[in-house]
């Protein structure tokens, strides 16, 4: 399986950290220092559903396919407005796309997942023209009133379309259940039977502990999937990692031994944009050519549940016709 185009879309609204401090007791200097974050995309004007079709469409149209080529659609969400239809439903006719399509909630770690699920896919002959999306709106689950969890998010949708090809070296996705220190949980409707009224709780999230298990999961998938395939840091041109916390990528590129030029950033932009983060940086790197061709790129990314996952590509060049 190999990536043959990209998109990616984010809210027209721009907010910077001093915008926060009107109403959290934070400041800048905590935000940058702690976090790497200076500025966050978020919603107002427009619905998630649109950012993922535009994001969608930028996709298909550097692919070379028309939306009719696309054989499966795969949507990594967290959660949106709609628990049903799924926001692949949502997306497809507006796309042009006629296919089967799902949603698959890998959290942050969602776009990993979805390329593992895509590369079996197309292995098999299922499918030979895959759509993913992840479109994320994490600013949504916040509460606008705890300063420890809402500077860090942003919202986003970024996109790629994979077909048959050599460029996938290999993927390797995790899970162990941390359900504790990461959580968002949204209340259902009671019936008769069932009288506990459940509340919509914003996310909490124990920072430090997930800091931790980022860190710690991450430098083992990385580990793992260059030990497994022989090869070591030095062989891989660019990490590409979720696109968190500044911290815990450095933490892993100390670890690797590598130099700061391998691992390429833009959550100073954007912030946390969940599983859009890793497709988001793809597409912008890619579009302003930093990606060289045939470079070995080693994606990770991690998520609540606890979930993570990791691959390894050989990128080939796309031309965008702008
Ligand atoms: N502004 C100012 N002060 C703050 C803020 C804020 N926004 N948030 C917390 N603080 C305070 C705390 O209250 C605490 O104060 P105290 O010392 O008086 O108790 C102090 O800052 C230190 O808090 P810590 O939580 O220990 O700070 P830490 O250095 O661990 O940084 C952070 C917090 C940024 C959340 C860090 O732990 C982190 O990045 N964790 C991982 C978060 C993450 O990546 N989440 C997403 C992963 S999964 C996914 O992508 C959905």
């Amino acid at each position: 399986m190999k990536i043959i185009g990209t998109g990616s879309a984010l809210p027209e609204k721009v907010v910077y950290n001093d915008m926060l401090t009107g109403f959290l007791d934070t400041s800048d200097s905590w935000i940058t220092t702690r976090t790497g974050i200076q500025t966050r995309h978020l919603l107002s004007k427009e619905t998630l559903s649109e950012l993922a079709i535009t994001s969608a469409s930028a996709a298909i149209q550097s692919s070379g396919l028309q939306p009719s080529d696309i054989d499966y659609l795969i949507c990594s969400n967290v959660a949106n407005s709609y628990v049903t239809p799924s926001l692949s439903s949502i997306i497809l006719s507006p796309l042009g796309c006629c296919c089967p399509c799902t949603d698959l909630n890998g959290a942050c770690a969602g776009f990993l997942y979805a390329l593992d699920i895509a590369d079996a896919f197309i292995s098999t002959h299922r499918a030979k023209n895959i759509l993913i999306v992840a479109a994320e709106e994490p600013s949504r689950f916040c509460n606008w009133h705890e300063r420890e969890t809402s500077v860090l998010f942003g919202d986003g949708a970024g996109a790629v379309v994979v077909t048959e090809g050599n460029g996938f070296v290999d993927f390797r996705v995790t899970a162990d259940t941390h359900t504790d220190v990461l959580y968002y949980k949204r209340s259902l409707e009671t019936t008769p039977y069932d009288r506990v009224e459940e509340k919509t709780m914003p996310l909490v999230m124990q920072g430090r502990e997930v800091f931790k298990l980022a860190v710690r999961a991450c430098i083992k998938d990385v580990d793992t999937i260059l030990e497994k395939n022989n090869l070591t840091g030095d062989d891989i041109d660019m990490y590409l990692l979720h696109q968190a916390n500044l911290r815990i990528i450095d933490s892993i590129r100390e670890h690797l031994g590598q130099p700061k030029e391998k691992f390429p950033t833009n959550l100073q932009k954007y912030g946390n944009t969940s599983s859009a983060s890793i497709l988001i940086l793809i597409d912008e790197l890619s579009r302003e050519g930093l990606i060289p061709d045939q470079s070995t790129l080693l994606l990770s990314a991690f998520g609540g549940g606890f979930v993570t996952g990791a691959a390894i590509t050989k990128w080939s060049k796309i031309e965008y016709n702008s």
